[in-house]
């Protein structure tokens, strides 16, 4: 009871602080207009939830975006995943003078949050139903083509959507961005990448955990095989797979097998308490002109 009443407060506290401390803030940006768009706490998902985060991670995806478009304005860009629409924030000068940025995602009331939040012509939000296990656990909808025509975007993006597939899943959609993709164009895609640099993380991480009682859950030892293969992996700590999996340089190269992108550059995340760009790796693929 007390612990309820307790967690009321700290709510009611971190609501009246935003409503005075943003409006402020945001009265004082002068460079970076398009984070006047960043949305109020509640509206804040997707795993980032303070203000200065979402900031950091807008210019972070904002600048990779501008390094691997071809061009800079009138883009069509599709975020697979868009939560409540941080990486359209990061879009949003690409897609002027023409384009347009269109953010996918399976919880709806994100998509009816992202159309309330964000009134522009130049941003679109759309409702796709699908099972995952983490977010949508009560659908039983299979996996099902994107309503996109082929070649039809410029860039892809998934923020913090591939480290919640498993290999079914991961399959299916890699294909699917390959399919909407435009010739020579690329996809950003995030994932836990169990990688070389993963491997030599594990020993002196592993001897930390046992050193410092670290909690496991702060760091992120894929250790349990999700449907059994060795190449999708899943932390022991997690109460479904899909709260966190990682995939192997095996996995990663046979999903893309059968497609034809590419892998062209890896900005390795910090997540392996390695230095990084990023929490999560950063991974650039080019579809084959
Ligand atoms: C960790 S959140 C990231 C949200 C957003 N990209 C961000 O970084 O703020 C993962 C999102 O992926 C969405 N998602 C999960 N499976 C999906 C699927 N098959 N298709 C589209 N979106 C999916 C979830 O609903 C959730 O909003």
């Amino acid at each position: 009871m007390i612990h309820r009443i307790i967690k009321k407060l700290k709510f009611i506290r971190d609501q009246l602080l935003e409503e005075y401390f943003i409006p402020i803030d945001k009265s004082k940006i002068r460079r970076t207009k398009n984070l006047l768009l960043v949305p109020s706490l509640r509206y804040r998902r997707g795993g980032k939830i303070a203000y200065i985060e979402w900031g950091h991670v807008i210019g972070i995806f904002q600048t990779i975006i501008g390094q691997v478009l071809n061009q800079k304005t009138g883009q069509r860009i599709l975020d697979v995943g868009c939560g409540t629409g941080l990486l359209g924030i990061a879009s949003e000068s690409y897609v002027s003078e023409g384009g347009k940025y269109i953010g996918i995602d399976v919880i709806k009331e994100n998509i009816d949050i992202c159309k309330k939040i964000y009134q522009s012509p130049y941003y679109e939000f759309i409702h796709v139903e699908a099972h995952n296990e983490m977010y949508t656990p009560n659908s039983y909808q299979k996996q099902k083509s994107w309503p996109f025509a082929d070649e039809s975007f410029d860039l892809v993006t998934a923020l913090s959507v591939w480290t919640h597939f498993g290999s079914q899943d991961a399959q299916f959609y890699i294909k699917e961005v390959d399919r909407v993709l435009k010739p020579k164009s690329k996809a950003i895609i995030t994932f836990f990448y169990l990688n070389e640099n993963y491997t030599q993380s594990l020993a002196d991480r592993n001897q930390e955990l046992g050193k410092f009682n670290r909690s496991p859950k702060d760091l992120w030892i894929f250790d349990k095989k999700f449907e059994d293969s060795d190449d999708w992996l899943t932390p022991k700590w997690t109460n479904v797979p899909e709260e966190a999996i990682g995939i192997t340089k095996k996995g990663l190269d046979s999903i893309l097998a059968q497609t034809s992108l590419s892998l062209s550059t890896i900005y390795n995340g910090s997540w392996k308490e390695r230095p990084g760009a990023y929490f999560q790796d950063i991974i650039i693929l080019t579809k084959n002109g």
